[in-house]
């Protein structure tokens, strides 16, 4: 059996931080081990010579590991359109996103795009993610044939979508449910692989498309149910007018049985106080996704409201209406949200969210987003001096704290020294 140490300056969290005097919420070794066998942390001890013996130590000092980023939303298929110049959301969609994810039908397109996608997520730290993939089953395949390939903890599923956007971009409601049905026997549970049922919004979901969404979700309690909700106001009005009989847009997902703790709730932005109880009590995840709210000027995430209603709430960068692939920019962006709304994230806060945090909202705990015994060795590794205008900065940090806000703060796809992913290298060996 292999056993590989990392040693270096480690930090995981234990629970939720409860400000920034909550010490007890998070580890940190100062000159840490992480002991690695079969792909898994099999300890989190302070480093000794002792340990050593018979194993592969590889010296990260003075950097800082943590548990591998997850991003709990985006748009794989949307990789070649970040950075579309658009108003808000539904022009964009129609203008941009519409077209884009019809080239998913095109043979080898799918393949090709998912290969750089991961590359991506691994260049910026990120070792798990949700994604969409487009209505195209293929889209599908590639996706988790490409996870497979990198061992990488990996959700996702096939856009339902059958009314209001162009007919080579709809499936209907019968062959949405054959092509997830199939789609969940072929990839849910494979390997590392786990499948998110995925209704793309009420807008471009019929009835009988959200009836059928009830019954995979039914007959799959143990995949993941996967949305938008409430992202923009005009959004909001035609997802009214479309489901006339419903209270708000979040009833529309109730009435059909959608929301549980699987649920995740892309953006959950313009939320009434009923809907946010009901969000609550059934367990149903918002998703805060800040670049993109910022770049659609969807609106302004209300951290604090949420969290004090008791809705679980993750963080995600919405790529390609989220502006970076980078975990990092998506904690700053966030911040500076919440900054708006007179709200402020800890940075012990925000580091939780993408790890733990984000870990929890997907009921993977001890699976991944921390380093504890028995969790998959998916780990990023920090350079907090990655840049000069950081390293600068560095020289006069004097406390954890300061220096996550720093890496938060200033950092990107620099900072990322080294990515594991179950225990192997995996950003050193791009080759890019
Ligand atoms: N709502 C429905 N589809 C999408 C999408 O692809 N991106 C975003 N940001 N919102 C959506
Ligand atoms: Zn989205």
């Amino acid at each position: 059996m292999s056993r590989t140490i990392l040693r270096g300056r480690v930090l995981t969290f234990l629970d939720e931080p409860q400000g920034l005097e909550d010490t007890a919420s998070y580890r940190y070794l100062e000159d840490g081990a992480v002991v690695i066998e079969d792909g898994r942390v099999v300890e989190l001890t302070d480093y000794s010579p002792a340990l050593a013996a018979g194993a592969e130590v590889v010296d990260h000092r003075p950097h800082l590991i943590m548990p591998g980023f997850i991003d709990t939303h985006l748009h794989y298929v949307q990789s070649q359109m970040i950075a579309s110049w658009a108003g808000s959301l539904l022009e964009w969609l129609d203008k941009y996103t519409f077209v884009e994810e019809q080239k998913f039908s095109r043979q080898g397109h799918a393949e090709h795009v998912a290969s750089a996608f991961y590359d991506e997520l691994i260049r910026h730290g990120t070792t798990t993610a949700v994604a969409y993939c487009s209505v195209h089953p293929q889209s599908v395949d590639a996706y988790f044939a490409e996870a497979e390939k990198r061992n990488m903890l990996m959700i996702g599923g096939k856009v339902m979508m059958d009314c209001h956007a162009p007919p080579g971009l709809c499936d209907t409601a019968e062959t949405s449910y054959d092509d997830t049905t199939e789609l969940i026997a072929r990839w849910h549970g494979k390997g590392r692989a786990l499948y998110a049922i995925s209704p793309r919004f009420a807008l471009t979901s019929s009835p009988a498309q959200m009836e059928a969404a009830r019954a995979l979700v039914a007959e799959h309690p143990d995949c993941y149910m996967q949305t938008h909700l409430s992202e923009n106001p005009a959004e909001v009005t035609r997802a009214m007018s479309l489901y006339p009989d419903t209270r708000d847009y979040t009833g529309i997902y109730e009435d059909y049985g959608l929301l549980g703790p699987k649920s995740l709730m892309g953006h959950s932005i313009h939320l009434s106080h009923r809907e946010a109880k009901v969000m609550c009590e059934t367990g149903a995840v918002a998703v805060f996704c800040p670049t993109s709210n910022l770049f659609l000027g969807s609106g302004l995430f209300d951290y604090q409201r949420l969290r004090q209603t008791g809705v679980r709430v993750s963080v995600a960068t919405d790529i390609g209406g989220g502006t970076s692939y980078s975990m990092l920019r998506t904690l700053d962006e966030g911040y500076k949200v919440l900054q708006l709304r007179g709200q402020r994230l800890t940075p012990f806060n925000s580091f939780y969210l993408a790890t733990l945090g984000n870990a929890r909202a997907l009921s993977l705990e001890g699976t991944i987003g921390s380093i504890v015994p028995g969790a998959s060795a998916d780990l990023v590794v920090l350079d907090g001096r990655a840049t000069p205008a950081m390293a600068l900065r560095m020289s006069t940090v004097e406390t954890l704290a300061e220096e996550l806000f720093l890496i938060q703060t200033l950092g990107d796809d620099r900072c990322v020294a080294e990515v594991y992913v179950a225990g192997g290298r995996a950003k050193s060996v791009l080759g890019t």
